[in-house]
């Protein structure tokens, strides 16, 4: 068979990948389906090629997946948001937990990995509070990227946006064709106790920051500065992250606004949080300061470079937590890491594949697996974000 662009015939998908693609082969060559379930029958079209790897649509399900649904969103498959939403919620939440296995397994080497049950969302749907809206002023659109293009897709009603945060992409749409900016390409919109911000301030919102409570702590952000999206897992995931750790000193590394400060500076009588974004390292410093708490430092600084200038044995750590981006802790921060000898290490990730890659080089470093605990933020998606425990004995 010839797998060449635009060549179309029918495959059965065997798994999910961690990438969210549904694995297929035909030939010698390995097919990412998108948007496709384990065990579906169907005709797919190869889209494009890269190394022995095609990537492909579906043009038609020829055997249903016992797994599958039918997407509630009119938008599902054009626009570039969810890729979770042709599964029931109870099948999205077990891949979750299948990925999250097979990372552990094949990348982190663990040769028999925990089951780990992924925690639900409250809210499977209307739970973002925050989103990135994408604005095309000539074409008259806002909504989000269309699936693999910079093309916007326009979308009047997107049914995982909080009800808040809803109502203002209807407000900002109204202002269409005519009233939004010339040169406006995206808008940040936040959503908090005040109401929502957004950036550029439009349709009467600003550009302020906005509040959020959780488990205790009041959290201060901009609609710029990372602050995950769905606030409702918040609690027990900080729970899960910090658990019973208390000692001499802490270190939060890829700190944010401080989401893990706060409460790790009521646990600990020093703390240190490196963060690299200035306004977030700012917003860390002002919540820290309203929360009366003055025995943690935020230091802005990319951790690899942070690392890099200190002297472990001048630095000692009892816990460090670390909660990077999706590419994982920079090349080197692992090893660094490693260099500090905190007893205790806590990994928060929403990407499994990078987490089992950071996680096999702080297991061969001589860490043990103590926990992991998975909470499912991003519903409709084939993220999840993963609590890892690590004890060095
Ligand atoms: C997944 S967020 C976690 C933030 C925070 N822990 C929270 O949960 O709200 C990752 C954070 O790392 C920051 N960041 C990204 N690359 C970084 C780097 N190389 N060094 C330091 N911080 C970085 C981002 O600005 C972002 O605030």
């Amino acid at each position: 068979m010839s797998v060449s662009e635009g060549a179309t015939f029918e495959v059965e998908v065997e798994r999910i990948l961690p990438g969210g693609f549904g694995l297929a082969h035909a030939g010698d060559r390995t097919i990412f389906v998108s948007l496709a379930a384990p065990g579906d029958v169907v005709k797919i079209k190869i889209d494009r090629l890269r190394g022995r790897i095609a990537f492909a649509s579906i043009l038609e399900v020829v055997k249903p997946s016992k797994f599958r649904i039918e997407p509630p969103c009119p938008y599902f498959g054009r626009c570039g948001g969810c890729d979770f939403q042709q599964l029931s919620y109870d099948a999205q939440l077990r891949l979750k937990s299948e990925i999250i296995r097979d990372c552990l397994h094949r990348i982190a080497r663990l040769e028999n990995p925990p089951e780990v049950s992924v925690i639900p969302s409250p809210h499977q749907w209307r739970y973002r509070a925050r989103a990135n809206w994408q604005v095309d002023i000539n074409a008259g659109t806002v909504g989000y990227f269309e699936r693999g293009t910079h093309q916007v897709c326009d979308v009047a009603d997107c049914a995982v946006l909080g009800p808040e945060l809803q109502q203002v992409l209807e407000n900002v749409r109204s202002l269409l064709p005519d009233k939004l900016r010339e040169g406006l390409t995206e808008i940040e919109a936040v959503s908090g106790e005040e109401g929502v911000a957004l950036a550029p301030p439009l349709a009467g919102h600003s550009d302020q920051d906005v509040t959020r409570r959780i488990g205790g702590e009041a959290y201060r952000f901009g609609p710029s500065s990372f602050f995950q999206i769905n606030h409702d897992l918040l609690e027990p995931m900080i729970a899960t992250a910090v658990a019973d750790a208390c000692g001499q000193a802490a270190l939060d590394l890829y700190g944010g606004v401080g989401l893990f400060t706060l409460p790790l500076a009521r646990r600990f009588s020093q703390v240190t949080a490196v963060e690299a974004n200035k306004a977030a390292a700012n917003y860390a410093r002002l919540n820290l300061s309203n929360a009366q708490l003055t025995n943690a430092t935020v230091i802005t600084a990319r951790v690899a470079e942070w690392l890099n200038r200190i002297d472990p044995a001048e630095n000692e750590f009892d816990f460090v937590l670390l909660d990077p981006p999706r590419t994982g802790a920079e090349p080197g921060v692992i090893e660094q890491i490693l260099t500090l000898r905190a007893r205790k290490i806590s990994y928060v990730s929403c990407d499994p594949a990078t987490l089992a890659r950071d996680l096999k080089l702080l297991l061969e470093g001589g860490y043990e697996l103590g926990s992991i605990a998975a909470f499912d933020i991003f519903p409709q998606t084939h993220h999840v974000e993963t609590v890892v425990q690590l004890v060095f004995e």
